[in-house]
């Protein structure tokens, strides 16, 4: 990250104007224009906190406001692991997450991204990559990479649907609406998807 972008990083870690420059660019894969709102992190939080010793992982991290909410709420940076598919959200984590575990790449290939310390120690898995807007062939690609990393785990998803974003009946994951709330733009829902 080059001196200006970093110092206007510092200056607003939300990134929201970044993660706008990048919804430009990548509309369909940021799915969203501006980042998750306080109380979508607090419910996120409250769903995902991990079990003593174990370890988040965040797909789509984007700009981290969620990954930041687990940092202040007390969660120890070397248990934070974020993987993020654009290489200027990258940048802009790698600046403001120090200590935690930024993965550049697909989301679908986290089996050959996780480093192998983290195996077996993947507690509580938070998904932001709007599936929805996904063929059911890459939505199964990232249910089974999810479940190959945390087996039996299976994740949060917070999604602007009405009904569930993904299939029951097409990806045979059990689907649960855990929370909501209307203090998002848009109003979001948590959802928690099993096995
Ligand atoms: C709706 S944004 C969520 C950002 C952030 N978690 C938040 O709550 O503000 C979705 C994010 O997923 C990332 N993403 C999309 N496809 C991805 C993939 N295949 N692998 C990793 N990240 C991906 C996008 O670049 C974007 O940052």
């Amino acid at each position: 990250m080059d001196t200006i972008a970093a110092s206007r990083a510092r200056r607003e870690p939300s990134g929201a104007a970044l993660f706008l420059r990048r919804w430009l660019a990548h509309p369909l894969r940021m799915g969203s224009v501006i980042p998750s709102s306080p109380a979508l992190c607090r419910r996120i939080l409250t769903h995902g906190w991990p079990e003593p010793g174990h370890a988040v992982l965040e797909l789509g991290a984007g700009t981290g406001v969620i990954s930041r909410a687990f940092l202040e709420a007390g969660l120890p940076p070397e248990r934070l692991i974020v993987v993020e598919v654009d290489p200027g959200l990258v940048a802009h984590l790698r600046d403001t997450l120090p200590g935690v575990t930024v993965l550049e790449g697909d989301a679908k290939m986290l089996p050959a991204l996780l480093p192998p310390a983290f195996g077996g120690r993947i507690g509580s898995v938070i998904c932001g990559i709007p599936l929805v807007l996904q063929p059911l062939a890459a939505q199964l690609g990232f249910i089974q990479a999810i479940a190959a990393v945390a087996p039996g785990r299976g994740f949060l998803h917070y999604s602007y649907c009405a009904t569930s974003p993904l299939s029951a009946r097409k990806t045979g994951l059990r689907a649960k609406r855990v929370a909501w709330t209307p203090l998002n733009l848009p109003p979001a829902s948590l959802w928690r998807y099993s096995n």
